[in-house]
């Protein structure tokens, strides 16, 4: 999947104190790192602003070796979707493909930090039908932040693996909950739920329901993730084919306002899914 450079919104316009490129136009690093530990945020004292290539071609010229991961960035990025849980038809959803309809679906506030490579301040929840595109919505948007992201560091300190954010398919999961029972992995699990900075949610409402929700054990770990996620304000994008009604019926009237504080409902305008036609 190919990108272009996207500015992190609302950031402070700086230039490269080289080449004299602004960060509208390409990554320029807010001070030049020291070189070895490559240090995000030097005194501000020291700080020069510095662009990836002039930082690449200063380094080439001292002889100093550059963080760059191997194979390339892409590759290393579809490893670290692998290991947050995306699988491969997920990871190979194209940014190009998805209509102009469904990314104006997306709240500004979110689509446009995800692009530029941040984690947002709030999250969404996509509702329509199936196949209208959710789940591959979900992941260029993902794949996107990773991306950029990782394009914007990689010359200037080394990657580490990604432990901030969790996509969790909601029916597969619950199928492997249900399978194992109660056990510390499952345990770990939801506290990583719980915890990750950025958990995407697919397909809230199409696992097996089994007797009420309130006897449900899946239920109760879906409760538990989101509760505490909202008492943490931490962001969730989801999605689900069930209209928000059934969400509240489905799962109780405290648990979705506790998910809709944060993540907003949004109907997908590319279909005719319609909250009040049911
Ligand atoms: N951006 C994209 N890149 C590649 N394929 C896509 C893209 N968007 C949609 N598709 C194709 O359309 C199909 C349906 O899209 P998707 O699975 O995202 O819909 P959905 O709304 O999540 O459906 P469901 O409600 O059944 O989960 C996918 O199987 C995929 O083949
Ligand atoms: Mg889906
Ligand atoms: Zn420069």
């Amino acid at each position: 999947m190919e990108l272009p450079y996207v500015k992190i919104p609302n950031s402070a316009n700086i230039s490269c104190h080289v080449c004299g490129r602004s960060n509208s136009d390409c990554l320029v690093h807010p001070a030049t790192p020291i070189y070895p530990a490559g240090v995000w945020t030097p005194e501000p004292t020291f700080a020069k602003p510095i662009c990836g290539s002039c930082f690449r071609s200063q380094a080439e010229e001292t002889g100093k070796r550059l963080h760059e991961v191997e194979p390339n960035i892409p590759k290393w990025v579809d490893d670290q979707l692998e290991r947050i849980g995306m699988a491969t038809s997920e990871r190979k959803a194209d940014i190009s493909q998805v209509p102009k309809s469904l990314l104006d679906a997306v709240p500004d506030v979110t689509l446009k930090y995800m692009l530029a490579g941040v984690i947002p301040k709030s999250g969404v929840g996509l509702a329509g039908l199936a196949g209208s595109g959710k789940t591959s919505l979900l992941a260029v948007l993902v794949h996107g932040l990773l991306l950029q992201h990782s394009y914007a560091l990689a010359p200037f300190q080394e990657l580490k693996g990604i432990r901030q954010i969790v996509w969790m398919n909601w029916p597969i999961t619950c199928d492997r909950w249900r399978v194992n029972g109660i056990d510390a992995g499952i345990e770990k699990e939801i506290v990583k739920a719980q915890r990750a900075k950025l958990l995407i949610l697919d397909d809230l409402g199409r696992e097996t329901r089994r007797r009420a929700a309130s006897e449900d054990a899946a239920t109760g770990h879906l409760d538990a993730i989101i509760t505490e996620r909202d008492r943490e304000q931490r962001v969730t994008l989801w999605s689900t084919n069930l209209t928000e009604q059934e969400l509240y019926e489905r799962y109780g009237t405290g648990m979705i306002r506790r998910l809709l504080r944060k993540n907003p409902i949004q109907w997908l305008s590319n279909s005719d899914f319609h909250p009040n036609a049911m």
